[in-house]
């Protein structure tokens, strides 16, 4: 039984974050999660990513509160997060106190696994994630955040891995945000770090190109440990592959996962109507759930086209989506080729949107775009040159060291501002993360408790931020 592969069910973070915008609420998880919990998932992603602005943007819950409560409902699985390195949830880099406390917490209120990655693969910004995930006794994951250019080679990444089983991976992923691995490049890339790297590696693909699954195949035939997939109502388009289908494809083979395929299929027919409601009201759209090809060409991760269509929709200008796509691969190449996701897919996708809806290149930058050529998020993987650099940030010169170097805490004075609201340790990381959401949602939470203000328990509308 040596090969048998394992499946992480990633349904409550990546599959309602790829198709639904991250709109799943705790009520609707909260009843399968002991279901799930009986099925023997080698792990389940149910937290991090864009869960946590979520849930205080939009759906006016405490993040940590859900983590509690999926962590009681399922106390017999381990339980993964989605950690952006030094960007922590959020878009910026935040100081070593908050990445420290925040791993912390993580994994005090239950977190087992925290899958750790950095939008540039710069492994400065992973450093120190991963000493307070082994000391708070985790699992460091670290994950290739994986793209397609000239300088991402096979040995670029092979090198990566040794880099990440250097400063303390338990195990290593490799990371198709945008559903760019084929299969036969799966397999070799998979043979040749399993051969230098002695660790777990796990797959994470995207089925927006339509190759996820045939890219699964051939990773584990390559030696891959686990997949990672969603039931199905919550899988294929832009999201993952489905847990029930790739179980059956594995079943009777060497890669047997041993998962009970009824007990998947109830909990499966439990999000099919959450599925048919979200399809509905349009919070599902069926342009994220069909093949995009295009993918392999703009190289654009699920995440990003959903948030794309709604952001395009709330500006009236539906009729730019495929110029937007055309757009982003030239701002990405001249941004120094970073690999598209969070945050460098907000910047690249925000730039290309400003780009043709200005109907002139750079004619306007936001903050994160400088704060990207200034080297604030860390190295890109090519040099940006000289004239796109000039064009952003003019005669600036760009800083060389690891960005977070340049941070005081940011702890103390977060203290003191919600000192008013803090109801829990937890909520100084919500207000430092999300300063202005989080202090909204203190003031609806405070409204909810002491029938102060029915107006502030108003659920703010709007379109997540790509
Ligand atoms: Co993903």
């Amino acid at each position: 039984m040596k090969n048998k592969v394992k499946i992480c069910d990633c349904t409550l973070r990546d599959g309602q974050q790829s198709l639904i915008a991250t709109r799943l609420s705790t009520a609707e998880m909260l009843p399968i999660i002991g279901e799930m919990d009986k099925v023997g998932f080698g792990a389940m992603e149910v937290w991090g990513g864009a869960t946590y602005d979520s849930c205080l943007r939009y759906l006016k819950e405490d993040p940590w509160d859900r983590l509690r409560a999926i962590r009681k409902a399922a106390p017999n699985t381990k339980l993964q997060m989605l950690l952006r390195g030094q960007n922590i949830l959020g878009y910026r880099h935040y100081a070593d106190d908050v990445v420290e406390m925040f791993v912390k917490k993580s994994i005090e209120n239950g977190i087992d696994i925290i899958r750790i990655f950095d939008a540039l693969n710069d492994v400065r910004n992973l450093e120190t994630a991963v000493k307070a995930c082994k000391k708070a006794g985790g699992h460091a994951q670290l994950a290739i955040s994986f793209t397609l250019s000239d300088v991402h080679t096979e040995e670029y990444f092979v090198d990566l891995a040794k880099k990440f089983a250097n400063i303390g991976a338990d195990s290593i992923c490799i990371k198709d945000m945008a559903g760019l691995l084929l299969p036969s490049a799966a397999y070799d890339l998979v043979k040749a770090i399993k051969k230098k790297v002695d660790l777990p590696l796990e797959i994470h693909s995207h089925y927006t190109s339509g190759a996820a699954s045939m890219t699964y195949l051939k990773a584990i035939e390559a030696g891959a440990d686990i997949i990672d997939t969603d039931m199905s109502p919550f899988s294929m388009g832009t999201s993952q592959p489905s847990t029930e289908v790739m179980n059956a494809v594995l079943k009777g083979t060497k890669y047997d996962t041993g998962l009970d395929e009824h007990l998947l299929k109830s909990i499966s027919d439990y999000f099919l109507p959450i599925r048919e409601k979200a399809l509905e009201s349009g919070l599902l759209s069926t342009k994220v759930l069909s093949v995009d090809i295009a993918t392999l060409i703009y190289q654009v991760p699920g995440g990003m086209l959903s948030n794309l269509v709604s952001q395009l929709k709330t500006a009236g200008a539906e009729d730019k989506y495929r110029e937007v796509l055309e757009e982003i691969p030239r701002v990405r190449a001249d941004l120094g080729y970073p690999p598209l996701v969070t945050p460098s897919s907000q910047i690249v996708g925000t730039q290309a949107v400003l780009n043709v809806i200005m109907g002139e290149r750079y004619k306007m930058t936001p903050k994160e775009t400088k704060d990207l050529v200034r080297g604030m998020y860390g190295r890109t993987p090519v040099p940006i040159s000289k004239e796109i650099r000039e064009k952003i940030i003019g005669d600036e010169e760009p800083v060389t060291c690891r960005p977070a170097d340049l941070l005081k805490p940011e702890l103390p004075a977060a203290e003191k501002a919600i000192k008013d609201f803090k109801e829990q340790d937890e909520d100084v990381l919500s207000y430092v993360l999300f300063p202005q959401v989080a202090q909204d949602y203190f003031k609806f939470r405070q409204a909810q408790k002491y029938d102060i203000d029915p107006d502030l328990a108003k659920v703010e509308e709007g379109v997540y931020p790509i």
